[in-house]
């Protein structure tokens, strides 16, 4: 089969997702599971290969399982067209943004899409450091933006946070989660912004003192990985997840945080330090805490 069945890319996306990165890349496919024509953008054309071919062998694998139906499953990744120009948001009713964690990088983007977005698009950056405020320089209108937080992978976290800053207006906030909602997901709103939002802020903060803990040589990394499943519930430990997400991304939240906060709690602990200076950057690569061969 295959990888991708030829898109249609002369009709306009309902939605359009710059960025395809593993965050950009699901969260487009899981539009277009929910009917969405999407168009995915990225400058890098093996970026957007990549995340079409990754989000493709996830879905034809639920199709296996019996979990989700051929021909369903064949039309989402129809449904997905790719770009590698940030101008192609034209028509987009919602554009999420999932590029770097970089406010210079985003400020090229928005110019870009701001050029070509519709008059009424939403703008929702998926940002997890930067609440809208810090970007809305960057937009023409900064009433139709916000953070819209997804979580990874994407494609199986059901929540997504809603965020918006000062100058967003209530209708893109009410629009905002009932896409969030069209899509399969359950959004919380929050009143206004804090760093981490909610999700993020309880997380690396309980990452923090699970490292503090191994440091302070009270537990092993597997032990504590145990504890926090058996006894919490959660369905990974937080050195294992904190391997998914990438230690260079769990250093990079944490130091921004420090940075935006001031609050120690969120000063990055010396053995994350460590291994992200040696290159050990889990999952994806070096590996981690507990994965030592990646
Ligand atoms: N991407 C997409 N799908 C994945 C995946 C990934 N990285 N990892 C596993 N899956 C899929 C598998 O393919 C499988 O799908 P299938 O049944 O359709 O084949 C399904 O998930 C179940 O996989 P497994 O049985 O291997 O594993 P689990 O049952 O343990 O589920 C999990 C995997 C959903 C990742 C679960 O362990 C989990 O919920 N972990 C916690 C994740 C979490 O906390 N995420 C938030 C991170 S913080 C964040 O994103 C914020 C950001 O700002 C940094």
């Amino acid at each position: 089969m295959p990888d991708r069945p030829e898109a249609d890319v002369s009709a306009a996306p309902t939605l359009a997702v710059v960025g395809a990165g593993a965050m950009g890349g699901q969260i487009a496919y899981q539009a277009a599971l929910h009917g969405h024509a999407v168009r995915l953008i990225s400058r890098s054309d093996e970026r957007l290969q990549n995340a079409s071919r990754a989000c493709a062998i996830l879905l034809r694998r639920r199709v296996e399982k019996g979990k989700l139906d051929g021909d369903a499953c064949e039309a989402a990744i129809a449904r997905v067209s790719l770009s590698s120009d940030f101008g192609d948001v034209g028509g987009a009713e919602t554009i999420i943004e999932s590029v770097a964690e970089d406010r210079g990088i985003k400020r090229e983007v928005y110019a870009r899409i701001c050029e070509h977005a519709d008059d009424i698009a939403i703008i929702g950056t998926n940002s997890s450091t930067l609440a809208s405020s810090l970007l809305e320089e960057s937009v023409t209108r900064s009433e139709r933006f916000l953070n819209i937080h997804f979580f990874n992978p994407a494609l199986l976290m059901t929540l997504v946070e809603i965020v918006p800053g000062p100058h967003t207006s209530e209708d893109t906030i009410l629009r905002a989660m009932n896409f969030a909602r069209e899509i399969g997901k359950t959004p919380v709103r929050l009143a206004r912004e804090e760093y981490g939002f909610i999700a993020n802020r309880i997380l690396f903060i309980a990452i923090q003192e699970a490292m503090r803990l191994v440091q302070g040589g009270y537990i092993s990394v597997e032990e504590c990985d145990l504890a926090v499943r058996n006894a919490l519930g959660w369905p990974m430990g937080l050195f294992e997840l904190s391997d998914l997400v990438g230690l260079d991304v769990v250093e990079a939240i944490l130091d921004e945080g420090f940075r935006q906060t001031g609050d120690e709690r969120w000063e990055p602990v010396g053995m994350l330090r460590d291994l992200v200076a040696r290159g050990r950057f889990g999952n994806k690569s070096g590996g981690g805490f507990t994965n030592t061969t990646a």
